[in-house]
């Protein structure tokens, strides 16, 4: 069977932290890829300025690139995470789930209890690595998401009372 691991191993190092303004472009170019209808550096831009989002993202420790982010919008005690997204070639390398325990962290020091999400109900690696970091589902949304030459894919709403270590 075909690794899930491509050219970063799983004990491979890589760095969290803010995402920079100059690395803007490759958080671009990895969203426009994973999802249907990617966001310009502008809405990434105005998103990264609001006080009320929390944003990380993962950097390739030999290119300095990124290699994953994650967003979220903070209101009141709640959140919800807006995206989340490994680059491909560096998938099943732990970056992903590493992303969503720094995000649940900084969000349960700014307050949080709960982070909800929504996800498509036939990404299963999404929902795995959601089941992993302790979500649950607590709500559907039917025909969320329109998908050509098919019926709309209906959204998963999952949730997690932080305040408890992801792994
Ligand atoms: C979902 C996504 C962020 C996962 O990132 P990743 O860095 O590959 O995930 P990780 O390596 O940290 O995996 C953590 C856990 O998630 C689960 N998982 C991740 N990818 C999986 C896959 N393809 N199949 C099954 N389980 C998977 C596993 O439980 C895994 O733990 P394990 O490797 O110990 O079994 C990535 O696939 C991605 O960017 N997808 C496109 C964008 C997207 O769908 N974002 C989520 C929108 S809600």
């Amino acid at each position: 069977m075909k690794s899930r691991r491509m050219f970063f191993p799983r004990k491979s190092k890589f760095e969290i932290g803010p995402i920079r303004q100059d690395a803007l472009a490759d958080c671009v170019a990895i969203h426009g890829k994973a999802f249907h209808r990617g966001w310009d550096e502008n809405e990434f831009s105005d998103l990264l300025s609001d006080a009320s989002v929390l944003s990380f993202a993962a950097f390739s420790p030999n290119t300095g690139h990124v290699v994953g982010f994650i967003l979220s919008r903070r209101a009141l005690d709640e959140a919800e995470i807006l995206t989340l997204a490994v680059d491909a070639r560096a998938r099943g390398a732990g970056i992903g789930y590493a992303l969503l325990q720094k995000q649940i962290e900084g969000l349960s020091m700014q307050g949080v209890t709960n982070v909800f999400l929504e996800v498509d109900e036939r990404n299963k690696a999404a929902l795995a690595l959601y089941a992993r970091a302790g979500f649950l589902n607590v709500g559907k949304r039917v025909g969320y998401y329109p998908s050509q030459g098919s019926l709309p894919a209906s959204a998963l709403v999952l949730r997690r009372r932080s305040g408890k270590g992801v792994g």
